[in-house]
């Protein structure tokens, strides 16, 4: 959550950090700021809410300069509010700071500096921080050194961009366990971002810091050291973001650009691993890992939200296709339990950012406790990514949108690809392996067909628009597609949606059911088909209207379904790929009916690396 850019080069920073602060401001949206070093000295612009707000701001009262630091916000400690807003500064004004991540013993650190006179300004945690910083400051008059050490004082998390009034030609950026990275425009300019779409268009290559490292950026170049002062050597790396990649293009919002994408995104998920013909699969990531995959006797993943509703269909495919025991795991719970790790387990972590806290912890949990660890991650180069043993990208490029689509869609696929990947070295025949990945193969295609069904779709969101209170039931394999339906709905369109394997409706939920509740039934056709239409009848004779997802219409729906949604036939293990979209098309719309901003939903942040 929370995006931060830094500028420092000798063109005029404020545009520059406000076209970045526009690529991240998925990551946060409830106030934003900026602070400029020029002729002036010192000159900060904050105010609530978007970025939009604080370019107005910026072109009402101009500040000009060549190195400058932009936040937008996300707010963790204190409301939003411009005092609250980043940069912060320290009592004399000299230095700023913008800061992702918590501070976890700012109160002590707040009280041990008000008892020496300093006086805040804000509640929050960063503040704290900036204080600090000056306050060493204040006593050696040397920026980099004051940094190192007020970050020796701290615990917690942090992604922080430093400036002084005093040295207009030196940036700071430090990283723990907040993402960091330095970009080179060329040398002599340098962008620091918290995340590589800041630098899209405009850094060809980057530094991405590691926990406990600093980089001091001046004209001269980057220096990177550990806080403590090691120096470390620098290795730049592509920068895999274009602007094309990142705008909206025909699309009114990213997350309907990102389900249009899906066909395409899972052509570049597919690309070069899969082929049906030779009943082969590659998986680059693993290529080092091959021999030992044999040795695993059990599978846990785990992921927080989509992410972990991927989980559970990759359960599904993984017991299925690899006969391995699987368990999934919510990452917030999985760091407190006590997880009993026994010999054989493969860990496998879920991520579209590669940067949630709560994965993340989880991750060094099982590690800890003797797991092997992969990673099914989108964001190259992202600290989930670094820190597992190996790993399968998405490749499904920048989500943007705040609700998750392609990039749920992308995990879905490669744990299906991994599932056949680990059944192929046990039990899978050669012919099953071609079938199954043909299948794969025709999923974008299926898609495209599915997603000729946007404007029945938008007819149903708005048919119930009104409705405060939604179901979504499904069975096997679908009972994960309809937890992942209802979150859509509940997290873009504030409705309220529950999520059922749907044979549990009637042991309480059932209870909810009054005339006109809409219950969205995934009724594709598998082993539960037979069992999903007595469901679907329950639902019927309670006055609830059903809205049902099949993949061959028969009488029996047309009966107990008053809206029934066609989608193309695929097989049974790979129907959520294709059940899931109808289901992200009816939240889009359903917030669009509702006049909501479906791209910056209230409350919600991109990434949360906060625990
Ligand atoms: C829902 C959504 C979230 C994320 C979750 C995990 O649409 O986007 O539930 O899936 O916050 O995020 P990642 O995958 O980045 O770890």
């Amino acid at each position: 959550m929370c995006g931060i850019v830094g500028y420092l080069g000798t063109s005029n920073a404020p545009p520059l950090l406000l076209s970045g602060l526009k690529h991240l401001e998925y990551r946060g949206y409830d106030s934003a700021g900026m602070a400029v070093i020029g002729a002036n000295g010192l000159e900060i612009r904050r105010c609530v809410g978007r970025v939009s707000a604080l370019e107005d701001l910026v072109h009402q009262q101009p500040i000009s300069g060549s190195l400058g630091i932009a936040h937008t916000r996300w707010a963790s400690h204190g409301k939003p509010s411009e005092e609250n807003a980043h940069p912060h500064v320290d009592q004399a004004r000299k230095i700023a700071l913008v800061h992702n991540g918590i501070i976890e013993n700012h109160a002590a650190l707040r009280t041990c500096l008000s008892e020496k006179g300093v006086q805040f300004s804000s509640e929050t945690d960063t503040e704290v921080l900036a204080q600090l910083i000056g306050c060493y400051y204040a006593q050696s008059g040397k920026l980099v050194c004051s940094v190192r050490e007020a970050l020796k004082m701290v615990q917690g998390t942090f992604g922080i961009a430093v400036i002084c009034e005093d040295e207009p030609q030196t940036l700071i950026a430090a990283r723990q366990g907040s993402p960091l990275l330095v970009g080179m425009v060329e040398h002599g300019e340098y962008l620091v971002a918290s995340d590589p779409a800041a630098l899209a268009g405009r850094a060809p290559q980057a530094v991405f810091l590691k926990d406990g490292e600093m980089a001091i950026v001046t004209p001269a170049g980057i220096e990177l050291s550990t806080i403590d002062a090691e120096p470390v050597g620098v290795t730049f790396e592509a920068i895999d973001q274009t602007l094309e990649r990142i705008e909206l293009g025909r699309f009114e919002h990213y997350m309907q650009k990102e389900i249009h994408e899906q066909p395409e995104s899972l052509r570049m998920t597919l690309s070069g691993r899969v082929d049906s013909r030779t009943a082969n699969i590659t998986l680059g990531g693993l290529t080092n890992f091959e021999r030992q995959l044999s040795h695993f006797k059990r599978v846990l993943l785990f992921g927080c939200g989509s992410a972990w509703h991927a989980g559970l269909i990759g359960e599904y495919l993984i017991e299925e296709l690899a006969e391995l025991p699987t368990e999934v795991q919510y990452s917030s719970e999985l760091r407190y339990r006590n997880p009993l790790i026994e010999e054989g387990t493969l860990a496998i972590a879920i991520s579209q950012s590669g940067e949630t806290a709560d994965t993340l912890a989880a991750l060094h949990e099982v590690r800890t406790r003797g797991a092997t660890v992969l990673g099914i991650v989108n964001n190259v180069g992202s600290t989930i990514a670094r820190e597992t043993d190996a790993g399968v990208y998405l490749h499904v490029g920048p989500e943007i949108g705040v609700a998750s689509t392609k990039a749920f869609l992308g995990q879905v696929t490669v744990l299906s690809m991994l599932a056949v990947y680990l059944g192929r070295r046990k039990h899978l025949s050669r012919d099953t392996i071609s079938t199954f990945l043909s299948e794969l193969e025709r999923i974008p295609e299926a898609i495209e067909q599915t997603l000729l069904l946007e404007s029945q779709m938008r007819e149903i969101a708005y048919k119930f628009s009104g409705r405060q209170n939604w179901l979504y039931l499904g069975r096997g394999i679908n009972y994960p597609t309809a937890l992942e339906g209802a979150l859509k709905l509940k997290e873009v369109s504030y409705i309220h949606a529950e999520g059922l394997p749907a044979a549990e409706m009637k042991h309480g939920p059932i209870a909810m059911i009054d005339e006109g509740m809409p219950v969205v039934v995934i009724a594709t056709r598998d082993v539960t088909y037979q069992k999903i239409l007595s469901n679907m009848e329950e639902v019927r004779s309670r006055g609830g209207e059903v809205i049902a997802i099949v993949n061959q219409p028969d009488a029996q729906i047309e009966r107990l379904a008053k809206n029934v949604v066609v989608v193309p036939r695929t097989q049974p293990m790979l129907s959520p790929l294709v059940a899931s979209v109808p289901l992200q098309l009816l939240a889009y719309h359903a917030a669009l009916s509702r006049g909501l901003d479906v791209d910056k939903p209230r409350n919600l942040a991109k990434s949360v690396t906060v625990e």
